[in-house]
């Protein structure tokens, strides 16, 4: 390292994204316990978007580094860390969980302490920096990254492959030969339909855009795709297409504005996981949720993220079955760039996942 110092983006203010601004900071020095993590690649989240824009259903940190999702390498390991049993030498290619001071193991379900520290949001400053000094005991391994790309791939998981996960297997585990029904083409439902089909799932993606149905089911291996906005009961078609069985796992991103439709689709002793907030309902239609949960045996699970175990052993799942997550585009290090890949995020327009390659 030549330099004493780094660039870190702060958002100043939280009422757009031109408050994303560059400052020059120290890159810090690792503590006893803790390495020093050049930062390769982030990956948004639509979370980041709603954060900069204060739609977030969460308080945030004054003047936070935005992201929660980073690959990098270890440039520098801390005075005494390797007595904290730690096992990273410099170069080692590392993934840090999403969150990281209060839920490294065990299940959310049962954590009241396991609250929303992510990065990037309420306490803890994010990953949209140069350089960061971590507790060795919270990061994870990763394959050896031979390529730029190779951390790009890994920057993209974090949030989504945690959440997918926690969603699969917290609770009621996915089983081979469940149908996975996953709502739109954005980063988590991508995230589900990568796993759901390696782990023997068939899966029904939802979307807006005939487009991105072509490009789920040629490239993607999705088995079906079915057009919200053009078939706007889109239940009944799921429900059509496993012959009146409905889906076991129903990944519900939508929130308000598709929960009604989520609870028709599902079928007896379905689980549907709430993970987002996407689309508001314009007709304020209150799902009858109390009356279907009752008559179908239905789960309704929401969660937060997920553990690092959680992270940990969907690595395990990725790296052994070379999995990747379709990174939709890259953009570069610079503050015009990054408000252009919030931006294409907040435009919906992508498949998968937004990355910016930061060195
Ligand atoms: N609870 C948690 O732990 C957790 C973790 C991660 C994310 N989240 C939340 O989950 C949601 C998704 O996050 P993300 O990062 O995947 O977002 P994203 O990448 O920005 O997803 C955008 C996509 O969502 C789809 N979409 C929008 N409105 C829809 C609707 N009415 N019906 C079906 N699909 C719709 C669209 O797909 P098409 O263009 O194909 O129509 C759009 O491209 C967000 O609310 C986020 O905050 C929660």
């Amino acid at each position: 390292m030549s330099s004493t110092e780094q660039t870190v983006f702060r958002l100043t203010a939280f009422n757009g994204f031109d408050n994303l601004k560059p400052f020059r900071e120290p890159i810090p020095t690792p503590s006893a316990g803790e390495v020093l993590v050049k930062v390769r690649s982030v990956a948004l989240n639509y979370r980041d978007v709603a954060i900069a824009k204060s739609t977030y259903p969460s308080t945030i940190k004054d003047n936070v580094i935005p992201c929660n999702d980073m690959a990098g390498e270890v440039v520098a390991i801390g005075p005494t860390t390797e007595l904290f049993k730690s096992t990273f030498a410099v170069g080692d290619a590392v993934l840090a969980p999403i969150v990281p001071s209060s839920f490294l193991y065990g299940s959310i379900d049962k954590r009241p302490d396991a609250v929303d520290w992510t990065w990037g949001s309420r306490v803890e400053d994010g990953v949209l920096r140069e350089y960061i000094a971590i507790p060795a005991h919270v990061l994870i391994k990763l394959p050896p990254c031979k390529a730029p790309r190779d951390f790009v791939q890994w920057a993209a998981t974090p949030c989504t492959v945690t959440t997918v996960w926690n969603a699969f297997y917290g609770n009621a585990p996915l089983k081979p030969g469940d149908t996975v029904l996953v709502l739109g083409t954005g980063g988590v439902s991508i995230t589900a339909l990568i796993l759901a089909k390696a782990a023997g799932a068939t899966t029904i993606v939802t979307s807006s855009s005939d487009k991105k149905l072509e490009f789920v089911r040629t490239r993607l291996g999705a088995d079906y795709g079915i057009n919200y906005k053009t078939t706007p009961d889109w239940a009944a078609e799921v429900q059509r297409l496993t012959n009146g069985k409905g889906a076991d796992h129903v990944i519900e991103v939508g929130g308000p504005g598709t929960m009604h439709q989520s609870l028709a689709a599902a079928g007896r002793g379905g689980l549907i996981t709430m993970i987002g907030f996407l689309a508001q309902n314009p007709e304020d239609q209150t799902p009858d949720v109390i009356m279907t949960a009752l008559i179908k045996g239905l789960i309704i699970r929401g969660i937060t993220g997920g553990s690092k175990q959680q992270l940990e052993e969907a690595v395990r799942f990725m790296s052994a079955r070379k999995l990747e997550l379709p990174v939709d585009k890259v953009f570069a290090f610079e503050r015009d760039e990054i408000i252009a890949a919030l931006k294409h995020v907040e435009s919906g327009s992508h498949i998968g996942k937004v990355c910016i390659t930061v060195g």
